[in-house]
């Protein structure tokens, strides 16, 4: 065999070498709990045959606590590039098979090198996570590269977007970066998130618990509102990570992708006629609505389990990515509170971080009062949601349904916070607050001095819900700009995101702003 065959065989079998990361056994126990490898995720996510792998001959530097010679090509993390559905995307993922995907100095390096490309071609990122954190061995060097990392996050926010999967334990780091990204998608079962892993808790704070009840999936989704997708497997979270890139632009200097539509954009839906209820009281369910409305009734939520008195998420109209944002009347009656603020503020900012118009569906009575929610700082984390409408130069459509009361009806997207169509339906009511509440302040002396005190509230409750309990009111100021049949909707929408196609609207110069956090 000639000299250059010889080096050509040798480069196939450190190629080899390479892809078995950690070892057959290690990849085996890999297999044995439900999980895939590095490679075999990528290969799920990417169309076939377009990755590319980077650094496949990367080797950590660390001679310290028995890393002398513990070399695995590549190290613990594959990267490289690759295309979904045609379109340009980076990736790193984390290979638990070598020494537990723990994050060296060099495996810092690859994965800031593939996040380098990204921003310099305006392509999204994809982060499948699988990682007990900072290698230890490595001390400060292991923390620096997570620094970098995180570094890297920050600028890359607003910029490019950013999708964390984690798809197994993680820890420090390698739940650090994903929480700087634009969403967080982990797997039933199999994905842990928390700072420190239960062994670390177990000897600094004496707590004895599982990683599925310090960082599991289904905690994430509804009590800490850390993750924003719960998915049953792997490969259901690779699905996800498609269809979601299917509404994003590639970077924050162009528009998200205009798809086939073939849903008549005319359709009439006569049940929206009949869906609020007669009782003011009495619940409706929004997900009808929104189902009704958007190209074939296809909605992707997200933090489906968070604070469900709101619901966001993407859907197409007429082709066009859009963020829908809607109260949930059947929840907590659609109040806003501190989690539905937080949850709706971050997704109304990423929309217009990534040119994606925002409609607004609006059926709210009031924030919720009370000390919890005083105490827990409603007033920081109502403002977030007023401040990203506020902000936002997207094209904003906001339809009133029903309620729409107080400071609620402010931060909901309405005219003064910059809403460029505001339509509400024939039942819609807008005022400061409810008729109960309102004669109550207003007649309260009146119906005490009253031989009849209730028929006192109950005649000028009738004439404050005559005045309020009606969209006309605010549309004689022209804060309604049309009052619109409920069937009607999709259309109306549609064709004022048309018209809004064009926006140009800019902030004031600044180094940036101080929202509320
Ligand atoms: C070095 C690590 C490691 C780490 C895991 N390993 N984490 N090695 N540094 N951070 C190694 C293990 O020693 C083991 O090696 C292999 O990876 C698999 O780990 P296991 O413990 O056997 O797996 P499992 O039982 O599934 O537990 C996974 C785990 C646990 C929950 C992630 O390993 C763990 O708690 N690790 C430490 C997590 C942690 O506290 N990290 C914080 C780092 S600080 P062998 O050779 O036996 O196969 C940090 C700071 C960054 O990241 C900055 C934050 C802001």
């Amino acid at each position: 065999m000639s000299n250059q065959l010889d080096k050509v065989m040798e480069l196939i079998e450190l190629r080899t070498k390479a892809r078995l990361g950690g070892g057959e056994k290690a990849i085996e126990k890999q297999h044995s709990q439900g999980k895939y490898t590095a490679r075999e995720r990528i290969m799920m996510l990417v169309d076939e045959g377009s990755f590319e792998e980077l650094d496949m001959f990367v080797e950590h530097r660390c001679v310290n606590f028995g890393m002398k010679g513990k070399i695995f090509l590549g190290d613990g993390v594959v990267t490289g590039y690759g295309t979904v559905a045609g379109r340009l995307i980076y990736i790193f993922a984390q290979d638990f098979t070598v020494i537990g995907g723990s994050l060296s100095e060099t495996m810092s390096k690859k994965i800031c090198k593939v996040m380098d490309l990204a921003m310099q071609m305006g392509a999204p990122i994809v982060g499948l996570n699988d990682s007990g954190g900072a290698r230890i061995q490595e001390g400060i060097n292991a923390l620096a590269g997570y620094a970098e990392i995180f570094q890297r996050n920050i600028l890359a926010s607003g910029v490019i977007p950013q999708i964390s999967a984690i798809l197994g334990p993680c820890a420090g780091g390698a739940v650090y970066s994903p929480a700087l990204t634009d969403f967080i998608i982990m797997a039933q079962g199999t994905s842990y998130m928390f700072l420190t892993g239960p062994k670390v808790v177990k000897t600094v704070t004496g707590e004895s618990v599982t990683q599925e009840q310090l960082g599991g999936a289904d905690i994430h989704a509804s009590r800490s509102g850390v993750t924003h997708f719960v998915v049953k497997s792997c490969e259901d979270g690779i699905v996800l990570i498609r269809k979601l890139l299917s509404f994003l632009p590639q970077n924050n200097l162009e528009e998200p992708p205009i798809i086939p539509n073939d849903d008549p954009i005319d359709r009439l839906e006569n049940i929206l006629n009949e869906i609020i209820p007669e009782s003011p009281s009495k619940p409706y369910d929004m997900y009808e609505v929104i189902g009704s409305i958007v190209d074939n009734g296809e909605f992707l939520e997200v933090h489906s389990d968070y604070a469900c008195n709101i619901i966001i998420g993407f859907a197409h109209f007429n082709g066009r990515s859009v963020g829908i944002v809607a109260n949930q009347p059947k929840i907590l009656a659609g109040v806003l509170d501190i989690n539905a603020s937080r949850k709706a503020a971050r997704f109304v900012r990423f929309c217009d971080a990534f040119n994606i118009p925002i409609v607004t569906l609006v059926d709210v009575p009031g924030f919720l009062p009370g000390t919890t929610q005083e105490y827990g700082g409603v007033i920081i984390h109502g403002a977030k949601l007023l401040y990203a409408y506020g902000e936002a130069t997207v094209p904003k459509v906001t339809v009133t349904l029903r309620k729409s009361y107080g400071g609620a009806h402010i931060v909901m997207s309405c005219k003064q916070l910059r809403g460029d169509m505001n339509y509400a339906w024939p039942c819609a009511e807008i005022a400061v607050m409810g008729s109960a509440g309102a004669v109550e302040v207003l007649y309260a002396k009146e119906a005490r001095d009253s031989a009849n005190p209730e028929d006192v509230l109950k005649k000028k409750g009738d004439e404050y819900k005559k005045f309020f309990a009606n969209p006309y009111n605010a549309a004689k100021f022209g804060y309604i700009d049309d009052v619109i049949e409920p069937r009607n909707t999709r259309f109306r929408i549609i064709r004022a995101l048309q018209q809004l196609a064009t926006k140009k609207q800019t902030n004031p110069a600044k180094k940036h702003d101080n929202l509320p956090l």
